[in-house]
């Protein structure tokens, strides 16, 4: 069997992006004698019909790098005037079966509505340091984010001690606050807030200065981009907008940092992670999970099933349907956070 198929990363970059590009060229080329074009920064690449030919030789020695081959955007082609029907010129020109689109929300939310009412070919791949994705397990690029968060909890914890101070780190996670939970619970931070549970500040600093009675001087509370206070406890400042519209998070660890200073009296610093969770070589999970799914997805394109997301969910490498995938967002379950209660702030 043979067989032309285009693939593109979308969205935010994550680790483990090359490990599914090379495991999808290599399976597809060797096991069903497909060919592969990369489309460059996502969407746009394949609207604009920016395009390279990606033969097994393109794809050697890129499994243990970071960031995508292919560039990256948040390009949405729905938003792009004649963008879909671009879409359908770039195939039909490119001679392709279908695409391979390896996104997280915005990526495969497009992606879901092109292969359903506009019934373009597409399949999916599910990437996203933030995990949030329904009907996966993990995403690609979740467990090399939670080791850099975690490393980073360890690093801030001798120094805490040395200087008796309260370090507050915050991690990315929007709207779900896995990587919080996950670095928290694994670097043993002493308070987890994460946007599923709204937090009480007084709560909170009660568990800090518990600890100093204790004879602790020092604590880490770890800190999701999308926490929320409970309503009426503390007010925090509106996010800013980006060029879409989107709330641009990151920084609300500066006023629970202050809030928790003045109601404590003990010494308070931040470490905002950023996009060092987004960058570097992924973990051995994640470039064993991206070469699982990209050997499945070409799977998928060889039997022209279109409009479904190669997965590990529940254990199995299978395949659902893109709609369901993007349906909701897989938030951090209150059976998680109640098991663990004890260390959420
Ligand atoms: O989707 C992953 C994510 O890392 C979010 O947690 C974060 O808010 C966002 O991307 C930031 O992305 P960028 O700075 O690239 O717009």
């Amino acid at each position: 069997m043979a067989g032309r198929v285009g693939i593109l990363t979308g969205g935010g970059d994550c680790p483990g992006l090359n490990a599914v590009i090379r495991s999808a060229v290599r399976s597809g080329a060797f096991v069903h004698g497909q060919e592969f074009v990369g489309y460059r920064d996502g969407w746009r690449g394949l609207v604009e019909g920016n395009r390279y030919d990606l033969p097994p030789e393109a794809v050697r020695g890129i499994l243990h790098r970071g960031g995508t081959i292919l560039g990256t955007s948040g390009a949405n082609p729905l938003a792009i005037e004649g963008g879909v029907e671009a879409i359908r010129s770039t195939i039909t020109r490119d001679g392709l079966d279908g695409v391979i689109a390896i996104g997280g929300e915005g990526t495969l939310g497009a992606a879901a509505r092109l292969a359903g009412e506009d019934g373009i070919p597409i399949a999916g791949v599910p990437k996203t340091i933030d995990n949030d994705l329904a009907l996966t397990d993990f995403t690609i690029g979740f467990h090399t984010a939670v080791q850099v968060a975690s490393d980073a909890v360890d690093r801030l914890h001798s120094t805490a001690e040395s200087h008796n101070r309260v370090m507050v780190v915050e991690v990315m996670g929007r709207h779900a606050g896995w990587i919080a939970a996950y670095a928290g619970l694994s670097g043993g931070a002493d308070a987890i807030l994460i946007p599923e549970r709204p937090f009480d500040i007084e709560a909170v600093c009660a568990r800090l200065r518990a600890r100093h009675e204790a004879g602790i001087s020092f604590s880490v509370v770890m800190v999701a981009e999308g926490a929320v206070p409970v309503q009426g406890t503390m007010r925090l400042p509106e996010p800013e907008l980006d060029e879409n519209g989107f709330p641009r998070f990151g920084g609300v660890s500066v006023p629970i940092a202050a809030a928790i200073e003045t109601a404590t009296g003990f010494e308070t610093r931040v470490t905002i992670l950023g996009h060092v969770q987004r960058g570097g070589s992924p973990v051995a999970f994640d470039r064993v999970l991206g070469t699982r799914l990209g050997a499945a997805v070409v799977d998928l394109c060889a039997e022209g099933v279109w409009g479904r997301m190669a997965t590990l969910f529940q254990g199995e490498i299978i395949d659902v349907p893109l709609a369901d995938a993007v349906a909701e967002r897989k938030v951090v379950p209150s059976a998680f956070l109640g098991r663990a209660k004890v260390f959420f702030g």
